[in-house]
């Protein structure tokens, strides 16, 4: 599937912008930096469709890629929470931008949390977590950037994540370790995206 049509369809600064609700949509929310653009370039086999960079607060829309001929569903990156250095009013209004459309989007199917392996849990992505599960909206979370970091460690991080993940209703208990980078856990989560998606 994604070895065929993937394209850019729109960037939403605003509601109001949104596509028609017409086919599922799987969303990629995540601290700044975390690495969802990378994630989605990986996983649609694209090398730069969504844009990845170092400077953190890349992503300030929201970004919808059709995959699919004709569309079967759409990906949809988000700008990222959690970015201190980033003006107050702008870090509202991405807030709620993202916050309004993971609660009122009837087509959304799947959300992907994305949590740094380095750094697991922040209160942000809790307060995330517990802003999906009252929107009972599910969602996976997505380890990203395993290859930073040495398996030991990188064990003693999901397991915790998964501690804790359990305690939230809307979370799928089995967690994702990847590495956009080197390939690690791509196909996986490509083959359970496309389930979410089409299921
Ligand atoms: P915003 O749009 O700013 O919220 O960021 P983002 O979550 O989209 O992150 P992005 O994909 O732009 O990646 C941020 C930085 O992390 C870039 O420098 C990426 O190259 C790097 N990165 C992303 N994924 C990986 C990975 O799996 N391994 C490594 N080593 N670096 C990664
Ligand atoms: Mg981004």
């Amino acid at each position: 599937l994604f070895s065929g049509r993937v394209e850019f369809l729109l960037s939403a600064p605003q509601l109001k912008f949104l596509p028609d609700p017409t086919v599922p949509e799987i969303a990629f929310c995540g601290r700044s930096n975390v690495g969802k653009s990378s994630l989605l370039n990986a996983l649609t086999g694209r090398k730069a469709i969504a844009r990845a960079s170092v400077t953190p607060g890349r992503t300030q829309e929201l970004n919808f890629f059709e995959v699919g001929e004709p569309t079967l569903f759409r990906l949809v990156d988000m700008p990222g929470y959690g970015f201190a250095k980033a003006p107050v009013k702008v870090v509202e209004r991405w807030k709620n931008l993202v916050k309004s459309y993971l609660r009122g989007r009837q087509v959304l199917a799947r959300n992907l949390v994305l949590v740094d392996s380095r750094h697991g849990l922040k209160e942000v992505d809790r307060e995330m977590m517990r802003m999906l599960d009252e929107a009972a909206v599910g969602y996976r979370i997505v380890l990203t950037k395993a290859d930073k970091i040495k398996a030991s460690d990188l064990e003693r991080v999901a397991n915790s994540v998964a501690d804790e993940a359990r305690k939230h209703p809307a979370a799928f208990p089995e967690l994702h370790l990847t590495s956009a980078e080197k390939g690690m856990g791509i196909a996986a989560l490509r083959a359970a995206v496309v389930a979410d998606a089409l299921g």
